[in-house]
């Protein structure tokens, strides 16, 4: 059976969002006050051992990012809280906004605080607008209370929070494509280097983090141990998921590292709806990769979902029935691909559209076993020379399935 845990989310439902005084009541901005004390360096270390992956999709060790982001030279750092949210299946991000906003601009300004920021921005995808009041409630009440602006906490620190919202685009949560959208420019991704660390927003330092990621800080910042008893292997504390689908309880659940795929599915979200039988199941979002029933076995760890052949990435988990063909499936995800492509390189651009061809030329029964060779190449190619991960990563879900359900590639065989 599987064991709710409460670390991460354990201020929802707590305190009065709107309110500063009842979000300081429950221990709100005693990890600021801590930190502000410490060594940002050991703040570092402190993230490094509890090995914490950012939780965007990427993976990237938190620790590291912040001493990286520590260590670059340069004049008015920016932070930046990516709150885009555009990888389907994923709306774990919306809960830490909507449930502990304050938690959030405590984040920030921790980070700004190690990082050695003068500015945070928030980069909310323009589908939570609905959150942009209480997020900037949130920021005038910390900036009353002395938590933004001059000389916080009597540090000599200097820190200011400011909400932007996005257009729409799921390539603007990249961060060079983010970027460019706050700039106010079109949000396409740009070559790297010069990476963001180095030069991002207005061609200053810049530190991008997930909203979980960031959220995470206060809470290990006052109680490490807990988080640190979580989990299993290197797979240490606990993960927001959502899990969507042809489930019969679809919803957000934190999890320990751990807990296997089959009690997050059977469990938490309530088994498949009319206990029909499982098709696939797609890891982090429409750039994950799929898996068959075999997984469900499986702990949710980093290294047993990537030895199964999929990734935890973005902590999303679409479930899928029967009654949904693979081939049918990958034509949906491909839909989003070819739609959200920002056109600017050639192998995305290209890539999306010729295999959206290919995949209907499946369907129509009139796909030949060469248009299946020239999908994998197409596949391949756009993995390897795509600009931004977006083209990079498209094709996760196609090469995976040709992996995991070979029969429905083999021309000459059963179709799943
Ligand atoms: C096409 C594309 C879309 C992305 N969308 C998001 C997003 O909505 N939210 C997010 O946190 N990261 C997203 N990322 C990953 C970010 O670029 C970046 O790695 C992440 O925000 C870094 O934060 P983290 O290290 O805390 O995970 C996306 C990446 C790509 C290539
Ligand atoms: S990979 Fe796709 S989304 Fe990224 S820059 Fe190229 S065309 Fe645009």
């Amino acid at each position: 059976m599987s064991t709710p845990i409460k670390f991460l989310t354990k201020n929802f439902g707590a305190y009065d969002t709107s309110s500063i005084g009842a979000y300081m009541n429950i221990g709100g901005f005693s990890a600021l006050k801590k930190a502000v004390n410490m060594d940002p360096e050991d703040i570092c270390t402190l993230l490094s051992d509890a090995k914490i992956k950012g939780r965007g999709g990427a993976e990237y060790p938190l620790g590291r990012k912040w001493s990286q982001a520590r260590a670059v030279r340069g004049e008015n750092k920016v932070v930046i809280c990516n709150a885009d949210e555009g990888e389907t299946t994923t709306f774990k991000d919306r809960e830490l906004i909507k449930n502990d906003p304050f938690n959030l601009i405590e984040a920030m300004i921790i980070a700004g605080f190690v990082c050695g920021a003068t500015d945070g921005y928030i980069y909310m995808r323009a589908e939570y607008a609905c959150f942009r009041p209480l997020l900037l409630n949130a920021i005038r009440q910390a900036k009353n209370y002395g938590f933004l602006g001059e000389n916080i906490l009597g540090k000599g620190f200097n820190f200011n929070i400011h909400l932007y919202s996005g257009g729409g685009a799921y390539v603007c949560g990249e961060g060079t494509a983010l970027i460019r959208s706050i700039e106010g420019k079109a949000g396409r991704p740009r070559m790297k280097p010069p990476f963001i660390k180095v030069s991002g927003l207005f061609a200053r330092p810049t530190c991008l983090n997930n909203v979980e990621s960031l959220s995470l800080v206060p809470h290990l910042l006052v109680d490490s141990e807990t988080y640190m008893h979580c989990g299993c292997g290197d797979s240490i504390g606990t993960k927001l998921i959502s899990v969507a689908g042809n489930v019969n309880n679809p919803g957000v659940f934190e999890i320990p590292f751990g807990t296997t795929v089959r009690e997050i599915i059977y469990e938490l979200a309530g088994g498949i709806q009319h206990d029909r039988e499982i098709q696939l199941i797609q890891f982090g979002g429409a750039s994950g990769k799929v898996a068959d029933a075999s997984i469900l076995d499986t702990p949710y760890t980093y290294e047993d979902l990537r030895a199964a052949g999929v990734m935890v990435g973005s902590g999303g988990i679409l479930v899928i029935d029967k009654r949904t063909s693979v081939l049918d499936f990958l034509r949906m995800n491909q839909e989003f691909f070819s739609e959200e492509s920002c056109g600017q390189c050639t192998p995305c651009r290209e890539g999306n559209l010729h295999i959206k061809i290919i995949l209907d030329k499946m369907a129509a029964g009139t796909a030949t076993p060469e248009d299946i060779k020239t999908m994998a190449t197409i596949a391949r190619v756009m993995s390897m020379s795509s600009l931004c991960g977006l083209g990079e990563t498209a094709q996760n879900s196609l090469q995976s399935a040709m992996l995991k359900f070979p029969e429905v590639f083999d021309l000459g065989g059963a179709r799943a």
